[in-house]
């Protein structure tokens, strides 16, 4: 169970009023900066609107990864895709169309991928598995930064990593992933990281990156 590991550090938790240099500082040790954008409505938090979103986007050392928590995500979508973001997730409680909002964030050139919510089952989007680079489990609900890490999602991560089998999708976890956790979520089958407080509010902020990335892979080696 050898997968490349990937550390994607959220910056929810970060200091919103200087974000490039926020960025900046886990930039040598991580694989992609999470962007959570939250309108209000799909969950009872505001982040960014596009405009501001674009703006972190340009300035980011770091290939980002948005994480799309807005209703009727379909027209939007593809539009980070545009503006350069290197994978975009949508919440599969948020489209109405999932396989032409996947394809469209994939021919412009992004990475496309689907979120569950810890109380979406798994199995009605195995069909969307040929349009998907990676599947978000969340471990959380989403919000947020900062809450307990849901053990019973574990399983749902596990089944996931059956399902995926040989094909090249990330498996992504966000929410509680901490030194105390994430070991449990990479047992489970999961490759790609989000940590959000674990990382922001540490001390160094690019070495907790490190040793978060060595636990993960210490305990599937
Ligand atoms: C929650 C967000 C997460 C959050 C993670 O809705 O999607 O990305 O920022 O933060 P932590 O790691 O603190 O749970
Ligand atoms: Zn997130």
């Amino acid at each position: 169970m050898a997968h490349q590991i990937r550390i994607t550090p959220s910056i929810l938790n970060a200091d919103f009023s200087n974000l490039g240099s926020e960025i900046e500082r886990v930039s040598a040790t991580s694989d992609l900066v999470h962007l959570d954008v939250m309108d209000d409505i799909f969950v009872p938090n505001f982040t960014f609107d596009f405009a501001q979103a674009s703006e972190i986007i340009s300035v980011s050392q770091l290939p980002v990864d948005a994480h799309l928590m807005v209703a009727n995500v379909d027209l939007i979508a593809p539009k980070y895709a545009e503006v350069g973001c290197a994978s975009v997730t949508i919440h599969a409680e948020a489209t109405a169309n999932i396989r032409s909002t996947l394809k469209a964030i994939r021919s412009n050139g992004a990475r496309a991928s689907l979120a569950l919510k810890p109380n979406t089952l798994l199995d009605p989007y195995l069909e969307f598995f040929d349009d998907l680079d990676m599947l978000l489990i969340m471990t959380v609900e989403p919000g947020f930064g900062g809450q307990k890490f849901m053990t019973n999602q574990l399983p749902k991560i596990a089944h996931a990593r059956k399902e995926i089998g040989a094909k090249a999708i990330w498996l992504q976890v966000d929410g509680g992933i901490s030194l105390e956790t994430i070991e449990s979520a990479a047992l489970a089958g999961a490759d790609t990281f989000v940590a959000g407080s674990a990382v922001f509010n540490s001390e160094d902020p690019a070495q907790m990156v490190t040793i978060l990335r060595e636990k993960a892979q210490l305990a599937i080696s």
